[in-house]
């Protein structure tokens, strides 16, 4: 399974660069003002960052013809971008254009298996199933994610499942259970994910009993 982080903060993006945990970035419009910086700054610092990585940057137009202007735009940055487009008929008309163009693209606010249909059918690089945001009205994400997997498998379609709004260590590894390609997750969580209290209580012991040797390896 490919790692994402799903933010716009640098530092953030560089210390899980510099771990060697990252296979790209996803960001919104949300995460770019959460971070108050210039969107199309933003964008190019992280694809620096991450030279031949995948980063998704989102058009914020909703008609088809200004998300298409837009896509000119950030595609334009640089050869790393991905441009995301909302799961609407102008978004997935603008998705087949850019597929056509040969510029990757990320369908993002998935929340529906026929969602996830239409965006394969349209030649997405990503499809972009929500699974927090499902959880957070008493629908199942995961649920979605295994319908999507089964679906793209029966067509051999090549569009990648990519597990977004993940919110906790669990939804990781369903997802990757489940047969995600990607899942982006973010920062905090991806942190999380090397956690064990044993892991911890573990390496205490050692520490101690290391330091009744009196010895040093150093
Ligand atoms: C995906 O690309 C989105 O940026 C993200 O995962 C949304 O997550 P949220 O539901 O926690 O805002």
């Amino acid at each position: 399974m490919k790692f994402f982080v799903d933010t716009a903060d640098i530092s953030e993006i560089r210390e899980l660069h510099e771990a060697g945990l990252l296979d790209g970035v996803t960001t919104n419009p949300s995460l770019v003002a959460k971070s108050g910086r210039d969107f199309k700054e933003v964008v190019k610092e992280i694809c620096d960052l991450l030279p031949g990585l995948p980063v998704s940057a989102e058009v914020t137009a909703t008609d088809y013809e200004t998300m298409m202007a837009e896509a000119d735009v950030l595609a334009a940055i640089a050869d790393n971008v991905v441009v995301k487009v909302p799961l609407t008929l102008a978004g997935l008309k603008a998705c087949k254009a850019l597929s056509d163009k040969g510029v990757k693209t990320n369908v993002t606010l998935c929340f529906s298996a026929n969602q996830a249909l239409l965006a394969a059918k349209v030649g997405a690089t990503y499809i972009s199933p929500f699974l927090g945001r499902l959880d957070d009205i008493n629908l199942d994400g995961m649920q979605l994610i295994q319908d999507i997997r089964v679906i793209y498998d029966n067509y051999d379609f090549s569009t990648q499942i990519l597990a977004a709004s993940i919110r906790s260590a669990n939804h990781v590894s369903d997802a990757a259970l489940a047969g995600a390609d990607v899942a982006t997750i973010p920062p905090a969580v991806l942190k999380k994910l090397a956690d064990h209290p044993l892991t911890d209580k573990g390496l205490a012991a050692f520490v101690k009993d290391w330091e009744s040797t009196g010895q040093s390896i150093l």
